[in-house]
């Protein structure tokens, strides 16, 4: 063991990004120790994947696949937990970096344990952001640990920023890449299905993030995560369509220059950048040729096709508990299209729905994003209120 070994935990770590992580970590197997991995319920992968990273602790959140994980685990030598409790305790146990790649609202709980220990927070977990950036920051700034996003855009936006005169900052500006509809008309886009929308052109992701790329829900909260993170006025936030995704984002200074960080579409790249900042890790991501490209192309979104982007940017400019009821509900709309209760035009309409009913249990605590954060308990009746919302207009829906 070399001294300068980074303690790594992984939150979510059976996933699309846990596996970008295990593969940066296994092409610098001098350089990284495993503390904690943790999934849902995918046993069979959390086993195999600590035995291969001689992991501390392997939790499955799904209690009901403790005994089948013991068992994988036997003789290993790797502890073995299971159940809710487990999770925010393994995302507390002591390391450098936390990679928070949980999908969705449930990698709120883990990602605020983690943000509270003074390890650093690579942050791909959006949703927990956009919810509770307030909280999130107030975590990390207690505990002395730094975020560092991994998302790809916030990632080029937070080394584009770095050492760079704050004040002199113009705007902020997001790459998309239109996901599989971008040159698709309103009424087939509406009539879209799941097979249809899980086709991302240029990226492979989970389920549930690769459905918002295809709806640019995505972008809409990508612009509030970086809000958040970034602690800037909506305003001075962006998005440019560019199709090949190689530019990741821009930053626009005020003497008319722009700085963007560019690369193959991979996220090992943001992944490796953001495990050891400002330290570079190795990867075995091909360099870019831009030459083989030839052209890099941009457009503006179209928010009438992609009406959820509108829906995120008027939730990011209201603040308070828009950004929560949005988040959630676009998760339970999601999750409905993905089980066929009906075709993709059906999201947006779940999501505004929710939206126009006002911010009832958020009714008065709104901040606008510049007050007191909301608390983890004002935060979690926003969230259940419009789940359940969104839940009853499923089922009508249906
Ligand atoms: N994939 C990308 O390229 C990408 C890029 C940028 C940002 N992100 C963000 O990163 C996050 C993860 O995305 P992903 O694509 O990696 O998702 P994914 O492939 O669906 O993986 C999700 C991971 O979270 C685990 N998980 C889900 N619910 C959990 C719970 N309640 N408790 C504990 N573990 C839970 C899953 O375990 P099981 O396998 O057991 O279900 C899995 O390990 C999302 O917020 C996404 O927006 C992803």
């Amino acid at each position: 063991m070399t001294e300068d070994r980074t303690r790594v935990s992984i939150l979510g770590a059976t996933g699309s990004i846990g596996a970008s992580t295990l593969s940066v970590l296994a092409y610098n197997p001098e350089d990284f120790e495993v503390v904690s991995l943790i999934a849902q319920r995918n046993v069979e992968r959390l086993a195999q994947i600590a035995r291969q990273t001689h992991a501390a602790l392997a939790v499955v959140a799904d209690e009901r696949q403790f005994a089948d994980l013991k068992d994988r685990l036997w003789g290993s030598g790797v502890e073995v937990a299971a159940g809710r409790d487990a999770v925010t305790e393994a995302a507390a146990r002591e390391a450098d970096v936390v990679v928070s790649a949980i999908t969705g609202y449930a990698g709120l709980r883990p990602t605020l344990a983690a943000a509270g220990t003074g390890a650093n927070l690579a942050l791909a977990n959006k949703e927990a952001m956009v919810a509770a950036g307030g909280l999130v920051r107030q975590a990390l700034d207690q505990s002395g640990g730094q975020l560092i996003p991994v998302d790809s855009e916030h990632a080029a936006l937070f080394q584009a920023v770095w050492g760079q005169e704050r004040s002199a900052i113009t705007q902020l500006i997001l790459t998309a890449s239109g996901g599989p509809f971008r040159s698709w008309s309103k009424a087939k886009i509406e009539a879209a299905t799941a097979a249809q929308a899980l086709k991302h052109p240029n990226w492979d992701m989970g389920a549930k993030v690769t459905i918002d790329s295809a709806s640019m829900m995505n972008k809409g909260l990508e612009l509030i995560e970086a809000q958040q993170i970034f602690d800037v006025d909506h305003e001075r936030l962006d998005v440019i369509v560019h199709p090949q995704s190689v530019v990741h984002s821009l930053v626009a200074y005020n003497d008319g220059g722009q700085i963007a960080q560019l690369g193959v579409p991979d996220m090992q790249t943001p992944i490796a950048a953001a495990l050891r900042w400002p330290r570079r890790t190795r990867t075995p991501v091909p360099p870019l040729d831009l030459a083989q490209y030839g052209s890099l192309t941009f457009e503006p979104p179209d928010r009438e096709r992609f009406p959820c982007l509108p829906l995120a940017e008027a939730a990011m400019r209201e603040g308070g508990a828009a950004p929560i009821m949005l988040n959630a509900a676009n998760e339970v709309a999601v999750g409905a299209f993905l089980d066929g209760a009906f075709t993709f035009g059906g999201i947006p309409r779940v999501v505004e729905a929710v939206l126009s009913q006002g911010s009832g249990a958020g009714q008065g605590l709104a901040t606008s994003g510049k007050g007191a954060p909301l608390s983890l308990e004002e935060i979690t009746a926003i969230d259940a209120e419009s789940r359940a919302r969104a839940q009853a207009i499923v089922a009508a829906m249906s």
